[in-house]
């Protein structure tokens, strides 16, 4: 069922985690829908062979079938043993210990200075998640700055393709609310600043303009006398432009109050994620602290309503799966699609990626097979099914299926439903109806892609550089006390396990396998320069038990 969801290059919808914000800050001017350039790439590419791209997109591209028999063996084999729990709890007890802490009250000089400097403006590009990480620096920065912080504006860009304001998609009074007291916050500018042209006052900051990671004392060389002279700065774009460290800890614990506390989706978004995850648990109950903060009022917590509840909830794991064109075509890796997948990639990267082309005439290239064995290709689908099969979950597990286009469609997934046919998507699960107040709103639409993730009894991620996944796995880590797991594979560490795939038996696989995820979920102290809002565990973020 999910195939043709995955299939259909005529969704109006173009949402894909970053590349690289370099790359797509300078490309995003040319860029166009998703679907549009897909078309493009068809007509472009196969204008006089048409029929062999049909025929290509009929035949599934798999790359281990040695590996993939020996994965469907076992799965056939462990269909009626009990199952093991361990899989779906975190591997280390320490987990439990970290407590959510950025919301509680704190002696503090915040926001309770003798003058405000004055108004800061931001406009946040990129997607949801994107925008989230720059309303949270913006907060920041506003209370580096004393500064009073208008409500953040979203950019529209037509890679997006969203008009949502900030107040579609979060509770602008509760955001206003939580934040009372540590940092002003207003709807608008006041009418005396409305009418300045505040480019001609060079009071309009570009990405150009201030360094990414920015530290705290370039803002107060560079931004403070502008926003003193003027009244007012409005930054345009933003999103990574305030560095982890070095940060005063109050600011820090700021950043991550606004990203755990003050960002509360709309009820239209959490009535439509319940019922998303009330459909894949199969079962009215959403109880756990992650259902409480997305959910809000929509939660429900009567299950003996529910006629299912005596089966009790299914858990499911959700899977950021990022094998979306631009990611696969910036690798340079290849895939097992052969020339026609070598012609298309190289096809999109003239098309999208000009510069990435400039870089490469003037560099030698690293091969393609190089850059596999030092862990720089997406994950394909195929693998992803090897490694869920090689960590023990059944054939008859729930997978809930975030993200948009996966590329090659269904050739692509075959190998992966073939294994897991239990795939589930926001388009299948819910209806068209329900879909349809949200059908034009990339942003929206990933809001219940990050309430379905966040909430899973286990997340997958196959690439943890994407800020969807970056985002969901720090809110679980926030609220998940312990036991909402996140799974992060080391693609070098992978891609040494799969190059022996002709050979391996498949209980060292398995071994190897369960070894890696655990490596990568040790609970660990977020480290210098790392990100907050993906690494909570910090004394600015989360309380430890002793
Ligand atoms: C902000 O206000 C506090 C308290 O009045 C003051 O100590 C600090 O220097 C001010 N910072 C800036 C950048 O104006
Ligand atoms: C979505 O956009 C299309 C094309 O612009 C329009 O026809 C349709 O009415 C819109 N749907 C909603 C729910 O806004
Ligand atoms: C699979 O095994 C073959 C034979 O050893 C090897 O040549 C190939 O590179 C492996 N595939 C990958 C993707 O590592």
């Amino acid at each position: 069922m999910c195939h043709q969801t995955l299939n259909s290059a005529h969704r109006v919808q173009c949402v894909g985690g970053s590349v690289s914000e370099k790359e797509r800050e300078r490309t995003q001017s040319n860029r166009r829908c998703y679907w549009l350039k897909v078309l493009l790439l068809i007509f472009v590419l196969k204008e006089d062979d048409r029929g062999a791209f049909i025929n290509e997109e009929k035949s599934s591209v798999q790359m281990y079938d040695r590996l993939h028999n020996l994965a469907s063996s076992a799965l056939a084999e462990k269909e009626f043993k009990q199952r093991s729990s361990r899989l779906w709890e975190e591997p280390y007890r320490q987990a439990s210990a970290w407590k959510p802490c950025a919301g509680r009250k704190v002696p503090t000089n915040l926001g309770k200075f003798d003058k405000n400097n004055g108004y800061i403006l931001i406009s946040a590009n990129g997607g949801l998640n994107q925008q989230r990480v720059a309303i949270c620096n913006a907060v920041a920065v506003a209370s580096l700055l004393n500064a009073t912080l208008v409500l953040p504006q979203f950019l529209y860009s037509n890679v997006w393709n969203d008009p949502s304001q900030f107040g579609d998609i979060y509770q602008e009074e509760y955001f206003m609310n939580i934040l009372k007291g540590e940092i002003n916050v207003v709807n608008e500018l006041p009418p005396h600043l409305r009418s300045l042209d505040i480019e001609a006052i060079g009071s309009l900051i570009t990405d150009a303009d201030l360094v990414k990671e920015a530290k705290p004392i370039d803002y107060i060389r560079h931004i403070l006398p502008l926003l003193v002279r003027n009244g007012v700065v409005h930054f345009l774009g933003f999103g990574n432009r305030l560095g982890f460290d070095p940060l005063p800890s109050n600011l820090q614990r700021l950043r991550c109050k606004c990203n755990f506390h003050a960002l509360k989706f709309v009820p239209k978004i959490q009535q439509v994620g319940s019922l998303l995850v009330r459909r894949i648990r199969n079962y009215g109950a959403a109880r756990s602290m992650l259902d409480k903060q997305l959910l809000g009022n929509f939660m429900l917590d009567n299950p003996s309503n529910n006629h299912d509840a005596a089966k009790g909830p299914s858990k499911y794991l959700a899977l950021h799966l990022r094998f979306e064109v631009d990611m696969v075509a910036y690798s340079m890796c290849e895939f097992g699609g052969g020339e026609n997948e070598r012609k298309e990639l190289q096809a999109y990267r003239e098309i999208h990626f000009p510069l990435l082309i400039e870089r490469l005439k003037n560099s030698s290239p690293i091969s393609p097979a190089e850059l596999r064995k030092l862990g720089r290709c997406p994950l394909t689908p195929e693998e992803a099914a090897l490694v869920l099969a090689g960590l023990g979950f059944k054939r008859g597990t729930y997978f809930y299926l975030a993200g948009f286009q996966i590329y090659g469609g269904k050739s692509r997934m075959d190998s992966f439903t073939s294994l897991y046919p239990n795939l589930v998507t926001k388009e299948t699960l819910l209806t068209p109806d329900e879909l349809a107040p949200f059908r034009n709103f990339s942003s929206q639409l990933a809001a219940l892609d990050f309430i379905a993730c966040a909430t899973a009894d286990v997340f997958a991620m196959t690439d943890s550089g994407s800020q969807l996944s970056s985002l969901v796995s720090g809110f679980r880590t926030y609220y998940g006390g312990g036991h909402a797991p996140t799974m992060r594979p080391n693609k070098k560490r992978l891609a040494a396990i799969l190059s022996e795939n002709s050979t391996i038996e498949w209980h060292s696989f398995e071994d190897r396998v369960k070894k890696m995820i655990e490596e990568g979920q040790r609970v660990r102290v977020r480290g210098f320069g790392r990100s907050i809002y993906r690494l909570p565990r910090c004394p600015e973020c989360m309380c430890k038990a002793q």
